[in-house]
């Protein structure tokens, strides 16, 4: 069969891309006077799975899903970061028609920031912006904060679907619905893993094959945490993962153990409360992050 016909059974319904705010707007006004839940699922581009997984939630849930792409300018931290992050816009156009999304949101920078980039309003993130991603990547909560109030606006949705990997982004996004007061259920869907462990995520694509193996270690470390953990004091566990992260070429911003719903870190366990195991680290120049959660099964802190 033609590679034509094939893309042409594959797409079964149209997807609307618009690149103007003021058309997304005009048209979720319409539409939702005959559908009642709008799901959104905010992107950077460079879909994979875990964002595939996203949006399949959204659309379980959600009369309409909305998609967007912006490689966001201001939560970078790092310009060399901001310029190397991978793109492949028709490859995700194709991938989000295919997989049933119903609107695409594709702005430019001057769309999402017509009055600049340069912040004008500073969102109160308290401790959350002082550890972890908040303490090595200084303002990018700020930018991420800055976009996606900029997006809910636009959108307006009701629920809004977000990955686990990201896990303190989740938790500054929950407290972002609460400063600014947006009507819109957060869910967060678990983190799609490679076969190897690694985590899935649009900085994998500059990896190596050599280096994505390498990059499984990440995980490995999180995983000999988790094994190991028992009540008491967790510094030599921490020293213990970081030493094998550096044994195998991964270097590490941080790997270090916070109570699941503060995000505090500690460094004795009581062998009670939920916690979440958290690294970030380089293979090469490219930073990954990844976690893992240790919780009871009845609660939930995102
Ligand atoms: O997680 C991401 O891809 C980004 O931080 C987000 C939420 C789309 C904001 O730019």
């Amino acid at each position: 069969m033609p590679s034509h016909q094939c893309f042409a059974l594959h797409i079964k319904r149209k997807m609307i891309i618009y690149k103007h705010a003021f058309d997304v707007i005009a048209y979720l006004k319409k539409v939702e006077q005959t559908n009642t839940s709008t799901g959104f699922v905010p992107t950077m581009g460079a879909l994979h799975k875990g964002h595939l997984s996203l949006l399949e939630k959204s659309k379980q849930v959600c009369d309409i899903t909305v998609c967007s792409i912006f490689i966001n300018p201001t939560q970078f931290n790092n310009t060399e970061d901001f310029k190397k992050y991978p793109v492949t816009l028709e490859q995700d156009i194709y991938t989000l028609e295919k997989n049933g999304c119903d609107m695409l949101f594709l702005p430019d920078v001057n769309e999402m920031y017509p009055q600049g980039t340069i912040a004008k309003k500073h969102f109160n993130l308290g401790y959350l912006e002082t550890v972890l991603e908040g303490k090595y990547r200084p303002g990018h909560f700020q930018g991420v904060c800055q976009v996606v109030n900029r997006l809910l606006t636009i959108v307006s949705p009701t629920h809004l679907f977000m990955g686990q990997k990201d896990y303190q982004q989740c938790m500054v996004i929950k407290k972002l619905l609460a400063l600014e007061n947006f009507n819109v259920q957060l869910i967060i869907c678990p983190t799609l893993r490679e076969e190897t462990g690694l985590a899935m995520s649009s900085r994998n694509l500059r990896l190596s094959d050599e280096q994505k193996k390498q990059a499984s270690d990440i995980y490995k470390s999180l995983l000999n945490i988790k094994e190991k953990l028992k009540p008491g004091t967790l510094h030599f566990l921490k020293k213990e993962a970081e030493k094998y992260l550096i044994n195998k070429n991964c270097i590490p911003d941080y790997i270090e153990i916070a109570e699941a719903n503060s995000l505090k870190i500690i460094n004795e366990w009581n062998g009670k409360d939920d916690l979440v195991i958290l690294a970030a680290a380089f293979i090469g120049d490219v930073r990954l992050i990844d976690n893992i959660l240790l919780k009871r099964q009845d609660s939930f802190y995102l």
